[in-house]
């Protein structure tokens, strides 16, 4: 707010013109549909001719999206009052840099290990939950864990008993739980996860057949 009224009385005392009612809106739009403030793009005075890079990409963005609706208008054969608006939105959904959540955390377990991974998912979770910027539902860490299951047990170990922390009726992680520690060689407790997820869906015949199949293997193999 405060940057705005700078605006104004910049503009009012440089230039004749005042930015008009249409672009302020469309400037808070952008704003909005990236989840920054003014002085994002806006970093140095208005007439300084210094650098602006983010105000130069916004630029080129605003190109792209016109061209887009453009596009999309000839795709779809619909004239542009009937065609679904493309808007920095659509992609951006509240954020500067529109990645996906399962990239944002597949990127930090790759370079920074999965404590890490899990600590942004909670700072995620905390700033993000219930906006549009992230999918922060169940199949989300789920997915993870079960790629990351057969080849890295304990990471999709950390990634799915979080998940089981947000959603602790997920039979489905904790049967990918017991999945992974049959990976370590841990059946003792691949069964404790499996008959977890069986107590919350009974009638799952996957889990079931899992459960059976690790059992018979046991008394096959004499441990039990
Ligand atoms: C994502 C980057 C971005 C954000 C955030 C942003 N602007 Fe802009 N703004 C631009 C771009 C790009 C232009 C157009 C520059 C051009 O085409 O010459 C512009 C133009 C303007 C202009 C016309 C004068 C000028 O600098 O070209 C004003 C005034 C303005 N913005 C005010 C605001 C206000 C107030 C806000 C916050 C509500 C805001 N802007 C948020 C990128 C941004
Ligand atoms: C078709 C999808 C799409 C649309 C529509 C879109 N953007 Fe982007 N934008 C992206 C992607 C993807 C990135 C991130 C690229 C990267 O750095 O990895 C990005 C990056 C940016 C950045 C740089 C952010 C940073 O911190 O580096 C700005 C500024 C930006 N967009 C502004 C806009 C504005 C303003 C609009 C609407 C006029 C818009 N974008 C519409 C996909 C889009």
């Amino acid at each position: 707010m405060k940057f705005l009224v700078f605006l104004m009385l910049v503009s009012a005392s440089f230039a004749p013109a005042q930015p008009t009612p249409d672009l302020m809106a469309s400037m808070q739009t952008i704003a909005q549909g990236l989840g920054v403030s003014c002085d994002y793009c806006h970093t140095a005075p208005r007439g300084s001719g210094q650098p602006e890079p983010k105000k130069d990409i916004a630029r080129a963005m605003i190109a792209m999206t016109r061209e887009l609706n453009q596009r999309v208008q000839t795709a779809t054969g619909k004239p542009a009052p009937e065609a679904a608006k493309v808007e920095c939105v659509t992609c951006h959904r509240g954020v500067a840099i529109p990645r996906q959540l399962p990239d944002i955390l597949k990127a930090t377990i790759r370079e920074k290990g999965v404590a890490a991974a899990v600590a942004q998912y909670r700072e995620l979770h905390k700033q993000y939950y219930g906006r549009q910027a992230y999918d922060f539902g169940e199949d989300t860490l789920l997915a993870i864990g079960q790629q990351l299951a057969a080849v890295k047990p304990d990471d999709a170990i950390a990634i799915l008993a979080l998940n089981t922390e947000f959603y602790p009726q997920s039979a489905r992680s904790y049967a990918a739980l017991g999945y992974a520690y049959t990976r370590k060689f841990d059946d003792d407790t691949a069964m404790k996860y499996l008959q977890k997820a069986l107590e919350i869906e009974p009638e799952n015949g996957v889990i079931q057949g899992q459960l059976e199949q690790l059992k018979s293997y046991h008394r096959k193999s004499g441990t039990r």
